[in-house]
């Protein structure tokens, strides 16, 4: 069976740089023989967490529908930017609405694996957002892999196919990718 990986970014914005390295992720883990989805959070639509809302409307159809593909997957791949030292609201409050409890379901988390990517048109490429986003899915189950990637100078990196120009930041994304689809199969039960 090939290892399902569901691919998500922290920023939806249009020219997201997250959203480039994600993609270039994809690439390489579609080359590596892995299926892929990439799932846009700001198509499903989340309203803030709000414990009020939720008991008197349960789960929003963007909450069901993001814990649905994490359950159909085996894997995460995640790029968040980095804002001031944290990863972004738009991808804590999907986590938030995904770990709520769903009759019938068990956490959709439990016995994935995941890998942290983060891209920024600064020096430091967003690697600070990355512990607190570790620390979170280490925290609800999630089995992060120690390899992780972060790019600086991000508007500058991508041709115009959306490939790392910089040969050493490829072969570190392939890594990254293979690290994941090594520890997945590892700890699979597929
Ligand atoms: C509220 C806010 C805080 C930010 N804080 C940081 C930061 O701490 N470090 C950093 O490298 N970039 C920071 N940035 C700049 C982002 O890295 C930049 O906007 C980046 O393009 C966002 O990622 P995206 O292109 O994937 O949307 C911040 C941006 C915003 C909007």
């Amino acid at each position: 069976m090939k290892t399902r990986l569901l691919a998500i970014s922290g920023s939806s914005r249009k020219d997201s740089v997250n959203k480039r390295l994600l993609d270039a992720a994809v690439a390489i883990a579609r080359k590596q023989g892995a299926e892929v989805t990439v799932l846009d959070l700001r198509a499903l639509a989340l309203p803030l967490y709000d414990g009020d809302l939720e008991a008197a409307s349960g789960l929003p159809e963007g909450a069901v529908r993001l814990k649905q593909a994490i359950r159909e997957h085996h894997a995460l791949l995640v790029a968040s930017p980095e804002y001031n030292g944290f990863f972004t609201p738009l991808l804590k409050n999907a986590i938030d609405w995904a770990t709520r409890p769903q009759e019938g379901f068990s956490s959709p988390f439990t016995g994935k694996t995941a890998a942290l990517l983060a891209a920024s048109p600064g020096a430091l490429g967003g690697i600070r957002g990355l512990p607190a986003l570790r620390v979170l899915l280490s925290g609800i189950g999630v089995l992060v892999t120690p390899g992780q990637m972060s790019l600086p100078l991000a508007q500058q990196a991508f041709d115009e196919q959306g490939a790392l120009l910089n040969a050493q930041q490829h072969k570190m994304l392939e890594g990254v990718v293979s690290e994941l689809l090594r520890t997945t199969l590892a700890s699979a039960s597929y």
